[in-house]
Formats: structure tokens, C-alpha cells, sequence
């Protein structure tokens, strides 16, 4: 088809965005997939002596801290006649609703019914809708998914490599997808957030990279290696299936070297419905990861995070068209992409290869094969692949030259890091250290 100037009555039309990848709601088989896996609902510093409402997949629910300090969350519309928990009363045990007093234990079992006679057989017969919860590093996990599938909590070896981890928790007006897919687009580091809005994570993140796109085993990571003056800077940014992500260091000066910096931020793109997401995790601080104080682990929290362009409330609306951010090109995406109208290019590699694992999985659990969760090592912790390594580099060669060494950096530091999930989590970086200065890359 040949370009065609002055075609936007030809191109009017807006097609429906695709229903496998972006319906989450109650049944879909995307929402079903995401299910499956532990997922953070909210921060435990937002839930105070009053129940919290959420909405989460689609599905409305209450989160609740009854008097003796167990958590529940509960469908939201009491099994009676539907009144809203939210105005429930928090009891020695359970909630009560607020419209005739029946009361549910954090498993949903109905404790009581007050205007009952006592011979009512209801709490034999009816249970409220309820799901487990985990609290973890201060935020509060919930598992949606049928009971008897429930997978093991995982701790990621970031959570235990010796940062200081600050719950947060950012609504995003717009689709699931388009916030995680983002993930896996190096390139738009180099473009929007250092040479078209300015350097907004340091000035190494412009330069020139050389980028491949790996499975891992517990879903994917972009490998993207630059020279940054005379050191080599190789950084695994990680898609953690279905919905989870992490990053490395936010202001990585890749001056000086190291080996497998981990994550500077864990994040899951937890789907409210299909134009909403939360984008809640932890923000990790530590000398290691922000030598030069950047960071301000006291902007951290609900609906703020101590980096740039995450929130609309942040900044003006001209401020945010001079100098835009992630919330401006993952929400102005419409609330959700239509991918028939992408012109998907070499760029978005990563972004293709993601949509793909996705379907896969949707599909086959669809047709009833559930993801298999990976296991934790024998010290407790998940194995995950984000990091940062930075290495002395020779004298710049031609352009050509160039880009194969750095082809090549990233290649061995990538085999490394992947190899080394199967090192306790402690020896990881040592285990690495000693393998790249035993054969050095670089040369
Ligand atoms: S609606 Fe909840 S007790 Fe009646
Ligand atoms: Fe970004």
C-alpha cells in the first residue's frame, strides 16, 4: 500500500482495541491469566481503621482490618441486599454491614445475622465473596484466582538485597497493557526521556545502545549495553509474567564499575478494570543504587514516586507538554490502545515479543494448562534477572566495531546474569564478577 498524504478521512474510524489482551473484568481470559498470580492491592499505610473500597480486575471489593488486626477483602456488596462494606464496622472479628448488621469473617463466613430468628439456617447455606491475603514489605497481596490453585508467596531476591523498600501506589487512567508493554521498550528511553524531554534519568541513558530481547524463566528482559565514556553499562530491565516489572537504578551514572546492581524499583501493573491500572510496588533506596541522593524516599507513596512523569497531579499541564513523561505517553494512548492502528516497527521488538508470551499463556490456560510458578531457591528467595553492570571499556573503535563489542558485552553479561539464577542468591554477584574477569568481554 503506498503512502497516502491527506488520508485522514480514509482513516477515521477507530476498530475495537483487542479483547484478549485488554478485557480483565470477572471471566475474561486475560483477567483469568492475571489471577493466577499474587497480586498487590494496596498499600498497608492506607488501611486504617476504616474499610478501604477497591476495585481490582474488574471485581468491586473491600479491603478490612478487623479489631483483633486480621486483614480481609471482601466482595464489596454485602450478600444480603447488596449495601456497600465500605461502611461497614470493623468487629473483634469480621465486619459488620452498616443495613442490618450481618457480620463476615475474613474468610466470608457469615458470623452473624442479627435479625434473624436464632433458628436461621442462612450462615449454614451463604458465604460472602472473600480472597486470602499476604502482607509483605508493607503492602497488602491478594490472590483472586480459584482457592485451589493458590501459588506459594514469592519473595524476590530484590526485596532481600539490601535496600530500604518504600511501598507506592500510582492510578493510571488507561489500559493494563499499554503501562506494562512500556517496559519492554528500551528505545523510548533514549528518545522521550533523555534527548526529546531532556535528560530525565541522567545523561547515560541517551547514549547509543545495542539491545536484545531475552526469555528468562520467569518471563523476559531487555539487555541494552552503551558506552558511557570508558566504561561499558549493560542493563537487564525485567517483565516478570503476567504483570510485574523491574528496574534498575533511576539515575545510573554508569561512571564507575559494578556487577549486578539490582533493582531500583519492583512494580506490578495491577489492572483496576480496563481503563484503570494501579501501578504499586516498592521503591528500593540505598547508597549502592543512588550514590548521588537523587532520590527522596519522602515523596514515595500514594500517587507519588521521587521520579519524573509518573502522575498528572505533578506537574502542569504545560510543564507536562514541554517536557513529557510516561504518565503523558501511556495514558495518551487513548484509555485503551488500539493495536490495529499501530505501525509496530524495529523498535518495538520487545513490546511484539511480550504481546506474544502473553496470548500464549492466556490462550493455554484457557484451554486449561495453568502457568506453573517458578519455585524459590533453598534460601527462601526467587531468583530474578534486573540489573545493572558496568565494566571498564578500550579506547572507542569505529562505529562498526563498536557496535559488535557492545553486541558482545551484552550478549556474556546477559548468559551471566541468567545463568547465575541458578547461585543462592547471596553469591550471585560474586559468582559473576569472577566469571567476566576470568574472560573479559570487553576485549
Ligand atoms: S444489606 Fe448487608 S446486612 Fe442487609
Ligand atoms: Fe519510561
Amino acid at each position: 500500500m503506498k503512502a497516502q498524504p491527506y488520508s485522514g478521512y480514509l482513516r477515521r474510524a477507530v476498530p475495537t482495541p483487542d479483547p484478549e489482551l485488554t478485557q480483565v473484568g470477572p471471566e475474561s481470559p486475560c483477567g483469568e491469566y492475571i489471577r493466577r498470580a499474587w497480586q498487590p492491592v494496596a498499600m498497608l499505610s492506607e488501611l486504617g481503621e476504616r474499610p478501604l473500597a477497591l476495585r481490582i480486575l474488574g471485581e468491586d471489593l473491600v479491603l478490612f482490618r478487623d479489631r483483633s488486626d486480621r486483614i480481609g477483602l471482601l466482595h464489596r456488596h454485602c450478600l444480603h441486599r447488596g449495601a456497600s462494606l465500605e461502611y461497614g464496622i470493623p468487629m473483634e472479628r469480621g465486619i459488620s454491614c452498616c443495613y442490618h448488621g450481618w457480620t463476615f469473617d475474613i474468610d466470608g463466613t457469615i458470623l452473624s445475622t442479627p435479625a434473624e430468628p436464632p433458628t436461621s439456617r442462612i450462615r449454614d447455606t451463604r458465604c460472602q465473596g472473600a480472597y486470602r491475603v499476604h502482607v509483605h514489605d508493607g503492602l497488602v497481596f491478594a490472590y483472586l484466582g480459584p482457592p485451589e490453585t493458590t501459588p506459594p508467596f514469592a519473595v524476590y531476591d530484590t526485596a532481600r538485597a539490601g535496600a530500604d523498600a518504600v511501598p507506592f501506589a500510582i492510578r493510571m487512567p488507561c489500559n493494563w497493557l499499554q503501562v506494562y508493554e512500556n517496559t519492554q521498550d528500551p528505545v523510548h528511553v533514549v528518545y522521550l526521556h533523555t534527548r526529546i524531554s531532556g535528560a530525565q534519568f541522567g545523561d547515560a541513558s541517551g547514549a547509543d545502545q545495542e539491545i536484545e530481547y531475552r526469555q528468562t524463566p520467569l518471563g523476559m528482559t531487555n539487555v541494552q549495553t552503551r558506552r558511557w565514556g570508558d566504561h561499558y553499562w549493560t542493563r537487564c530491565t525485567e517483565t516478570i509474567l503476567p504483570n510485574c516489572n523491574q528496574g534498575g537504578a533511576i539515575w545510573e551514572a554508569a561512571d564507575k564499575r559494578k556487577i549486578f546492581q539490582r533493582a531500583a524499583f519492583t512494580r506490578w501493573m495491577v489492572p483496576i478494570d480496563d481503563t484503570n491500572t494501579l501501578v504499586i510496588g516498592w521503591r528500593y533506596f540505598s547508597d549502592d543504587l543512588d550514590p548521588q541522593g537523587l532520590g527522596d524516599r519522602s515523596k514515595v507513596g500514594r500517587q507519588s514516586i521521587d521520579f519524573i512523569g509518573q502522575t498528572e497531579e505533578e506537574r502542569s499541564y504545560e510543564e507536562r507538554q514541554r517536557q513529557p513523561g510516561d504518565y503523558e505517553v501511556l495514558v495518551s494512548q487513548r484509555r485503551i490502545a488500539v493495536h490495529a492502528l499501530e505501525t509496530l516497527a524495529s523498535s518495538d521488538q520487545g513490546v511484539a515479543m511480550l504481546r506474544r508470551m502473553l496470548r500464549k499463556n492466556i490462550r493455554a490456560l484457557a484451554e486449561g494448562t495453568a502457568p506453573v510458578p517458578v519455585s524459590a531457591g533453598p534460601d527462601g528467595l526467587l531468583a530474578t534477572y534486573v540489573q545493572d553492570t558496568v565494566i571498564p571499556a578500550p579506547p572507542a573503535a569505529e562505529a562498526k566495531l563498536e557496535r559488535e563489542r557492545l553486541a558482545r558485552v551484552g550478549k556474556r553479561v546477559a548468559d551471566l546474569v541468567l545463568a547465575s539464577g541458578q547461585q543462592p542468591a547471596a553469591e550471585r554477584r560474586d559468582w559473576i564478577d569472577t566469571q567476566l574477569t576470568g574472560a573479559p568481554p570487553e576485549a
